[in-house]
């Protein structure tokens, strides 16, 4: 008898993260990524806003994914959304039906629990999951080179932990202008900084923000990777014009003497903050929606035609599930 089952902290680790740490664990050692698991697991996003779920074929896991709660503004509203992440069949089950079935039950469990949307980011052919009725959205990645961005004096500086709440605060003022986002109340916040100090690549963190007396009016969060020659921008926020005309600059102090950028398009208005750069489709966490009830379905089809057609992308890499 096939079955959803919710998996365990403990279930997780043992059943599914030794098959699935050779694709995801990066350069992490496998007690640090179920270490890293345990930590999300653990915490109160952990607790309230995330789960594991397989999919158990007469008592044995056949194939599993992960489970984000999140909010997506659209339009006036704000809805249910679930992000959907990790979809893992073990290889010697692959190619059964087992991910299909278990994602088409899992979409009827969450129409009828009243999600209002399902979410994910593929990094496999879209078709597989366009036969479940999701749709793609834009999902395109930038390069700048470093030396096309101003090498202004700025008063950056390195932001600490410390400086969290006054990102939050950034991002925020950035966000409110946003008429399709996925939110960030204080629980995705207290997630985001546990994944900040994830081991996962070997790229240098970056924090920099420029303060206008005690505010802070812009930040840049990436990493460099001195290997490949390249500063990965995750993500930026400004509270004005006035600091929006600094980012560039703020970016290229972040990628020091590195000589690219690279990233994943920002959402609109921060993508006009940096300069053009060279801009093409993603093949990797290309994110797609399926929207689930009437409200939702009506709110986007008011929406989806301003969001393809968009020079910006909807989600910033932080949203990646
Ligand atoms: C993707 C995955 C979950 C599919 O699981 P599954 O139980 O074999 O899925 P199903 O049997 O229901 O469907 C198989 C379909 O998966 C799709 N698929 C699997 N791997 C794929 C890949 N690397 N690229 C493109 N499509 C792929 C194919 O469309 C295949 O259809 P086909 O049999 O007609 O060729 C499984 O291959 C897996 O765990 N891969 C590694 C992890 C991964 O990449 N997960 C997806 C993250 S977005």
């Amino acid at each position: 008898m096939l079955r959803i089952v919710q998996l365990s902290t403990e279930e997780y680790v043992r059943d599914v993260l030794p098959h699935s740490a050779e694709m995801w664990a990066g350069e992490r050692s496998f007690a640090d990524y179920a270490a890293e698991f345990g930590a999300v697991s653990a915490s109160g996003f952990g607790r309230r806003r995330f789960r594991t779920l397989g999919l158990s074929l007469d008592g044995e896991l056949v194939t599993s994914c992960k489970r984000y709660q999140r909010e997506l503004r659209c339009g006036e509203r704000t809805f249910r959304a679930a992000g959907i992440g990790a979809v893992f069949t073990p290889e010697s089950a692959r190619g059964r039906g087992y991910a299909t079935a278990f994602l088409g039950a899992l979409l009827d469990a969450e129409r009828a629990n009243g999600t209002d949307l399902v979410y994910l980011f593929s990094d496999i052919h879209p078709a597989f999951y366009e036969r479940l009725g999701f749709v793609q959205l834009p999902s395109r990645a930038i390069v700048l080179r470093a030396d096309t961005l101003p090498h202004a004096r700025i008063p950056a500086r390195t932001l600490g932990d410390d400086d969290w709440p006054a990102i939050e605060r950034c991002f925020a003022a950035l966000d409110a202008t946003r008429t399709f986002a996925l939110t960030r109340p204080p629980l995705i916040w207290e997630w985001l900084r546990l994944r900040a100090r994830s081991a996962e690549s070997s790229g240098v963190l970056v924090r920099l923000g420029i303060m206008r007396g005690r505010r802070l009016v812009a930040y840049v969060l990436g990493r460099r990777f001195p290997a490949v020659d390249s500063f990965a921008l995750d993500e930026f926020a400004y509270v004005d014009d006035e600091a929006a005309a600094l980012v560039p600059a703020l970016i290229r102090n972040a990628a020091g003497d590195l000589r690219k950028v690279t990233g994943w398009l920002p959402p609109s208005p921060a993508r006009g903050a940096i300069p053009r750069g060279a801009v093409r489709a993603r093949k990797n966490a290309v994110a797609m929606l399926l929207p689930l009830s009437a409200a939702l379905t009506a709110a986007w089809q008011r929406e989806a035609a301003g969001v393809a057609a968009s020079a910006a992308d909807p989600c910033w890499n932080g949203d990646h599930v």
